[in-house]
């Protein structure tokens, strides 16, 4: 385990935490520690506040709202090293955060009484964009096992009809942190194919993978036939923790598909930001050190959190995350599985996400984050071990 001694991450405390800024940290009362919202108790990157000081004395009128060409030109560079080659800049669009890229996708690219079909449990704004505007939900369970959460090819072929016609992806994976092999990848793109699916693929997580993940390959790079019907979502606020200044981008080799998304988003989407504009610029640009040093120690929080788990609570099934800093706990043992994230909060003042936000059938799951300081992270799994043993 890496050596943690003194590192400046460990300064992070609730007093310093908790401002009124922040959603995660004043949700709940101040004798509860929250360890739910996907954000870090980390500080940003110097480049990028630096950055951001430095535009502050510029005009803020509007930035290039019909799409930045530099970040495109470091964005299209930054995609090619992760092996999403070809790309050209008609073929990205920004938006102002992720989930309005979801949220187009549906739009664009199904009618209502369509169904979409996602592996479930996953981040619940797939939920929502799906049924909020009458799309039918076609949700297949991830398999659970030893070797942790992976895709039930057989479950997912069976449950395609004619309505079927979207498929979205999480790679990797929100709330099992899987990053899916080349070999998985392949297997849900030719589904794909064989049933005329369109694909989105939100990759937002994936920066945030631990050396000992398997190959990252992006979904869109799998197989090049079928690269003009996927879109790709990214942004830098996992990463970079900068959820507050909302930017993201969909992706496509098809630009016709990406100009679909926005038809039937126009007037509504709104443009990113002049300063989210400028933090992802030098996320990219001047952000890789604080990447890696921000990765070393969330990974050593992960390994710890793995260990204690080991330890404390054998009999909660859980897989250590390849990818995200986001932990997956199934206590559908528990006598009060069914309202699992109440008791946390109530007896174990610990505040986790509620496992039954993420698909039918996920009640008695939780989901830890685990992007704080080692000490804040050892209190929290304390908690969560003294209200589970009861
Ligand atoms: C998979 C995934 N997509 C999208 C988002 C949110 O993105 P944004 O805040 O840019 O809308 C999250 C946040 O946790 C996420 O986990």
């Amino acid at each position: 385990m890496t050596d943690l001694a003194a590192h400046p991450y460990d300064a992070a405390s609730p007093d310093r935490l908790r401002h009124a800024d922040s959603t995660k940290w004043t949700f709940y009362d101040e004798d509860v520690l929250p360890m739910w919202v996907a954000d870090m108790d980390f500080p940003v990157a110097e480049p990028i506040l630096t950055a951001l000081r430095e535009r502050l004395t510029r005009s803020i009128g509007y930035a290039q709202v019909t799409g930045d060409p530099v970040l495109k030109t470091q964005l299209i560079d930054k995609l090619e090293r992760d092996g999403l080659i070809g790309l050209t800049p008609e073929g990205v669009s920004f938006l102002p955060g992720v989930v309005p890229g979801l949220y187009a996708a549906v739009q664009a690219l199904t009618q209502p009484g369509d169904e979409i079909m996602t592996v479930v449990p996953i981040y619940p704004p797939f939920l929502s964009a799906i049924t909020d505007h009458g799309r039918v939900l076609n949700a297949v369970p991830l398999t659970e096992s030893q070797q942790g959460w992976t895709l039930d090819m057989d479950a997912l072929e069976a449950a395609v009809t004619p309505r079927t016609k979207l498929l979205m992806l999480c790679h990797p994976h929100n709330p099992a942190g899987r990053v899916w092999t080349r070999a998985e990848l392949e297997q849900m793109a030719d589904l794909a194919l064989k049933h005329g699916l369109y694909v989105v693929s939100d990759e937002l997580h994936a920066d945030l993978r631990y050396p000992d993940a398997p190959e990252y390959v992006p979904f869109a790079a799998v197989r090049p036939e079928l690269a003009q019907r996927v879109v790709t979502l990214t942004g830098p606020c996992k990463a970079y923790n900068t959820a507050g200044l909302g930017i993201g981008a969909m992706i496509s080799h098809n630009p016709e598909l990406v100009a679909q998304l926005e038809k039937a988003t126009k007037g509504i989407m709104g443009h990113a930001s002049a300063l989210s504009i400028t933090m992802w610029q030098t996320a990219l640009s001047g952000g890789a050190e604080w990447l890696a040093e921000t990765l070393k120690y969330l990974q050593a929080n992960r390994d710890f959190l793995s260990e204690f788990m080991a330890r404390e609570l054998p009999d909660v099934p859980y897989t250590p995350p390849q990818a995200t800093y986001l932990a997956w706990f199934d206590l559908r043992n528990h006598p009060r599985a069914a309202d699992i994230q109440n008791y946390l909060l109530e007896e174990g003042k610990l505040a986790l996400n509620d496992g039954l936000n993420f698909g039918a059938g996920y009640q008695g799951f939780v989901r830890l984050n685990f992007a704080t300081s080692r000490e804040l992270l050892q209190e929290g799994l304390t908690r969560l071990a003294r209200a589970v043993r009861g």
